[in-house]
């Protein structure tokens, strides 16, 4: 049952904090029945920050040889949007620290987690990519667009685009699936008017 999983996760969380003083992160997978109400059980826990979200590094299969390819394959900027939505839903409405990770690749990527309310966004892929000094190039851009907007610290951007803050709240839930259907646009070819 999803209950006793959960409840496996809350257990071992309790045991953790019981035996170190250090600060306790919990890194979850997106399939959750409801990640607000895990990550709220956590917390009560003593999970100091939950890490969103871990990737699951699915097998491939090899049709000439059919055997199953188990490689590994970076992320992409496109698996950002799941996390900034959670992030975006969750801030100020869970009892601790947020961090996101999947899909954060450039300078827009580090800006967009911030602004969905994350303490902080991690990057691996892009490192593994492009080498040690992405991370230095990526904090430049970040800062340049910082002062083009007018921000002085991180601390004024957090949140700032989370469902709590927007001006069209709806835009995270589901019901605007009609909305984003509505919008779409046929790029040219069969379909388009
Ligand atoms: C080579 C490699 C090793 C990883 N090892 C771990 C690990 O030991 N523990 C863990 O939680 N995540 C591990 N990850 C996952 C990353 O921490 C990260 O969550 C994931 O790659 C998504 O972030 P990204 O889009 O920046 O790559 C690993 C990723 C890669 C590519």
């Amino acid at each position: 049952m999803g209950s006793e999983v959960e409840g496996m996760y809350v257990r071992l969380v309790e045991a953790v904090k019981e035996s170190v003083t250090i600060p306790v992160a919990v890194k979850l997978n997106p399939y959750f029945s409801s990640i607000p109400n895990i990550i709220h059980q956590l917390a009560e826990a003593g999970a100091d920050g939950v890490v969103l979200f871990n990737r699951f590094y699915e097998p491939d299969f090899d049709l000439e040889t059919e055997t199953v390819i188990p490689n590994l394959q970076y992320s992409t900027s496109e698996e950002l949007r799941l996390r900034l939505r959670w992030v975006a839903i969750l801030y100020k409405q869970v009892q601790t620290s947020l961090a996101i990770t999947g899909g954060v690749h450039t300078a827009a990527d580090v800006i967009k987690s911030l602004l969905a309310g994350a303490d902080v966004a991690m990057m691996a892929s892009a490192v593994l990519k492009h080498g040690i000094g992405h991370v230095a190039s990526t904090l430049a851009e970040v800062q340049t667009w910082m002062e083009h907007h007018g921000y002085a610290n991180m601390g004024q951007m957090q949140g700032r685009m989370s469902q709590r803050m927007v001006h069209n709240p709806t835009a995270f839930e589901r019901a605007n699936y009609v909305q984003v259907l509505q919008s779409y646009k046929p790029e040219g070819g069969e379909g388009s008017n």
